[in-house]
């Protein structure tokens, strides 16, 4: 399952995406905003952190205007990594090296071609599941102490 999450500034980008996964045939929850009028990001990447962080879903995708906001509040939580992409070699590379979870993009930013290319090389990339780079990742949720 793949979490879908956007602001106003990311909506149509969204319903792009949404048809793209529907040709596919790709299991989404979509957790809003379902409309442009003005609304507050932070809601909407709340839920799919949820989502992803209860099992329910195994990866999300978050749309804002700029992916920005939308990317900073979900790296807020534990377990989470979502990073911004707004091109196929950062989402090919974020998935083998970061194992990142949550695919964030700019509804302002990035077309509808390029972006479906984008969320298909982050759905489609395995991690490498390389020992440096778990090791990388496991450092992230446990910092050294200074
Ligand atoms: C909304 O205008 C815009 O600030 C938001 O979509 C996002 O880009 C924030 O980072």
């Amino acid at each position: 399952m793949i979490a879908l999450g956007c602001d106003h500034g990311g909506y149509e980008l969204m319903q792009e995406v949404i048809a793209h996964l529907d040709e596919k045939g790709i299991e989404y929850k979509n957790f809003g905003t379902y409309d442009t009028k003005s609304t507050d990001y932070p809601i909407y990447a709340r839920k799919v952190v949820k989502s992803i962080l209860s099992g329910e879903s195994e990866k999300g995708i978050l749309i804002c205007g700029t992916g920005l906001g939308i990317s900073i509040t979900a790296n807020r939580y534990k377990g989470i990594r979502a990073a911004v992409c707004h091109d196929c070699f950062s989402a090919e590379a974020t998935r083998q090296h970061n194992d990142a979870n949550i695919l964030a993009m700019g509804g302002r930013v990035v077309g509808p071609g390029l972006a479906l290319m984008i969320v298909d090389t982050f759905l489609n990339t395995p991690f490498s599941g390389d020992e440096r780079h778990k090791r990388r990742i496991s450092l992230i949720d446990t910092p050294e102490e200074e």
